[in-house]
Formats: structure tokens, C-alpha cells, sequence
């Protein structure tokens, strides 16, 4: 299995190629391309790492050498939020830096799975489907946005709350990434009762949670390790699935549904990517009431990526 990270110089980037290379099956390749000129610097420090994974660096000039014979690439590249930002401000600066990677995704690893975790992602996601769609080699059942950070808070804060192990609870998420698109199930977890203030307060703080890293890293960043957790869990579900292992996570997706083009959802993964898109099941009335809330804002995110590649 090879699997890229682009953009591996970065927060995410780092604690994301760390995670992989203690974590992959042993004979996996790590393939770490950037722009900064410390990339060939990141490989080497996690090569020193003994595991059964090679690393191998990569920088500018060299994105097609990076891509080619991947099976999955990560999208972490872009810059993240300052203080007072919401993430579809990002757009201007992230969506063409997306654009140009998706691009030589398509020229030199067409088949591979594209995981996108550059923000905003309701809307690069979009930009990554229509960038495949022009070069003729779309699946979507090899396209995702990675929300599993919406889905790892929302255990935490939960367990925090009642007092629970949050690494043996389960929280759906479905929606999108960005303030009110994401949505958690609260109703659906198992085993635990919430009263309705703290339905409301917990849905509150898990949509904000990004911000409140961002708030606290005071022009530092947004979050990298928890992101970078997150998507290592969301690549390692992945690699399980290609190695024939039934696998179910939540992740931003292609639908056919009449919620949006692109939503998340309770997903099985398999040897192709998508094997089968799940239902979400029933909604409480506050969660149905949520999701027709936010639903025009997170179409419109998708017209925006839509718009961008299409002109
Ligand atoms: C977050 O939710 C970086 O979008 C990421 O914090």
C-alpha cells in the first residue's frame, strides 16, 4: 500500500505522517510531499522511526514522482484559520492550492482514494469532484472529506460529560464540516440519556470545537494533532477496508439523498473505496429540526466549489 500526504511539512501534515508511520501494516510506503524545503528533513527525522514503513520526501518539483503507484492520498495542504476566521475564509487562498493537487491526483494516480481535510472542506470537496469530472476520471466512491474530527470531539465531550470512556463511545456525525453543517446525532448514542440543555449545549460546543482550538492557539493555527488523529484513524479505517476488512465510518461523500450533493454518512468502506452508503436512521425533532436549518448554507458551500472549477 502507498499512501501520500500532501502537504506533510504542515501541522496536520506532521502529526498525521508520525501517526501513519508507527501505525501503517509493515511493508507500507509513506510518501511525504510539500512546498516548504523542510520536507525532505520531515522524512528523514521519521525514517529514523523503527518500523516497517518507508518514507520517502518529496518537494516541489516532484508532485508527480510523489503520486505515482498511490492506492490513497491525504489532503492536508492549505492554510489554516487565525482567530476571527471562519473556515469558508480560507477559500480564496485553499481552493486553488486543492484544485492543483486534485489536477495531478488525476494524471498520475487516478485510481488512488483522495481524502480531502483542507479546509473549507464542505466546499473543496466540491472542487475535487469537478477537477476529476474534467479530467474524466471521477469515482466517487474513492472521494471523501475526513470529518472524523467532528466524530472523535464529539466522543470526548461526551465522555467528559458523563463521566465515560470516550474510547467506547460512538457518536454519528452526519452534515458537513463547518459550524451548523455539523451535526451530531446525540439521539443515536447508545446507553446514555442527555437532558435537553445539554443536547443543545453539547451540539453547540461540538460545531464551534475547531474554533475553540483556534481561539486558544491565539494566531497559532488551527487544530493539527487532533486533526492529525483524525485522519490517521480515517487512512488506517481505509487500509483495513482495502485489505478485505468490513469497515464502517462517518465521512463527507457523494449522495444521492435529497439533503445535499454532498453530505456525511455513515459509510462502508471496501477493496473500491465506497462499498455502500448507509442511512443515518431516524433524527430526533431537534436534530431534523437542525439539519433543515443549515442545509440551503451547506448546498451553497457545494455550488461555490461547483462554481469554482466550472467558471
Ligand atoms: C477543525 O475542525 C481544522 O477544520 C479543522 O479544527
Amino acid at each position: 500500500m502507498k499512501i501520500a500526504v500532501l502537504g506533510a511539512a504542515g501541522g496536520i501534515g506532521q502529526a498525521l505522517s508520525l501517526l501513519l508511520k508507527v501505525q501503517l501494516p509493515a511493508g507500507s510506503e509513506l510518501s511525504l510531499y510539500d512546498v516548504a524545503p523542510v520536507v525532505p528533513g520531515v522524512a528523514v527525522d521519521l525514517s529514523h522511526i523503527p518500523t516497517g514503513v518507508k518514507v520517502q520526501g518529496y518537494g516541489k518539483d516532484n508532485l508527480a514522482d510523489a503520486l505515482t503507484g498511490c492506492d490513497i492520498v491525504l489532503i492536508p495542504a492549505g492554510v489554516p484559520r487565525k482567530p476571527g476566521m471562519d473556515r469558508s475564509d480560507l477559500f480564496n487562498i485553499n481552493a486553488g492550492i486543492v484544485k492543483n493537487l486534485v489536477d495531478a491526483i488525476a494524471d498520475n494516480c487516478p485510481e488512488a482514494c483522495t481524502c480531502i481535510i483542507t479546509n473549507p472542506v464542505n466546499t473543496t470537496v466540491a472542487i475535487a469532484a469537478e477537477a476529476l469530472k474534467a479530467k474524466g476520471v471521477y469515482n466517487k466512491n474513492k472521494l471523501f472529506g475526513v470529518t472524523t474530527l467532528d466524530v472523535i470531539r464529539s466522543e470526548t465531550f461526551v465522555g467528559n460529560l458523563k463521566g465515560l470512556n470516550p474510547a467506547n463511545l460512538h457518536v454519528p456525525v452526519i452534515g458537513g464540516h463547518s459550524g451548523t453543517t455539523i451535526l451530531p446525532l446525540l439521539s443515536q448514542v447508545k446507553g446514555v440519556e442527555f437532558t435537553a440543555e445539554e443536547v443543545a449545549s453539547l451540539t453547540t460546543r461540538i460545531q464551534n470545537a475547531g474554533t475553540e482550538v483556534v481561539t486558544a492557539k491565539a494566531g497559532g493555527g488551527s487544530a493539527t494533532l487532533s486533526m492529525g488523529q483524525a485522519a490517521a484513524r480515517f487512512c488506517l479505517s481505509l487500509v483495513d477496508a482495502m485489505r478485505g476488512e468490513n469497515v464502517v465510518e462517518y465521512t463527507y461523500v457523494e449522495t444521492n439523498s435529497d439533503d445535499a450533493a454532498f453530505f456525511a454518512h455513515p459509510v462502508r468502506l471496501g477493496k473500491n473505496g465506497i462499498e455502500e452508503i448507509l442511512s443515518y436512521g431516524e433524527l430526533s425533532e431537534f436534530e431534523e429540526n437542525a439539519k433543515k436549518a443549515m442545509l440551503d448554507g451547506l448546498r451553497a458551500d457545494i455550488a461555490m466549489g461547483v462554481e469554482f472549477v466550472k467558471g
